[in-house]
């Protein structure tokens, strides 16, 4: 099983950001904590819904902010995270229709793994013009 924690390489010092991380590393902690019960489909699907509306929140609110500060990389963030939703999407309705066609550790796995590289490079890179935007973040 994957290690879906927290820790300090994550944060960005931007305390609205850094609580909506966090939430979405919890949601996959809980879905983590599900699988090694055995749980069923409707509470592994349910946990899944949950981690996507976060995301998608999350998102919106992380592109909201790189538009009013004019950050030059928006679109291709945007397309990240768009393409991200799209993954997330079929491999939801995937493991709801054909649950044998891919693995519930493998969805666990595809969140962490996309979740940590996304923070650590691509929400890394627009701090530096974020911080130099707005001084006075939550
Ligand atoms: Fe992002
Ligand atoms: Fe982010």
């Amino acid at each position: 099983m994957n290690e879906a924690t927290w820790d300090d390489r994550y944060r960005l010092g931007i305390a609205a950001i850094d609580r909506q991380h966090r939430q979405l590393f919890d949601l996959i902690a809980d879905l983590n904590g599900l699988i090694a019960v055995h749980a069923g489909a409707g509470e592994i699907q349910a946990v899944l819904q949950r981690f996507q509306r976060w995301a998608e929140m999350h998102f919106a609110a992380e592109e909201t902010l790189l538009s009013v500060t004019g950050y030059p990389g928006h679109d291709s963030h945007g397309e990240e995270h768009a393409r991200f939703l799209a993954t997330l999407e079929r491999n939801i309705k995937l493991i709801a229709s054909r649950p044998l066609a891919i693995t519930q550790t493998d969805i666990s796995a595809l969140l962490t793994d996309w979740l940590r590289a996304h923070i650590l490079k691509n929400d890394r890179e627009y701090l530096p013009h974020l911080r130099a935007s707005i001084r006075d973040l939550p």
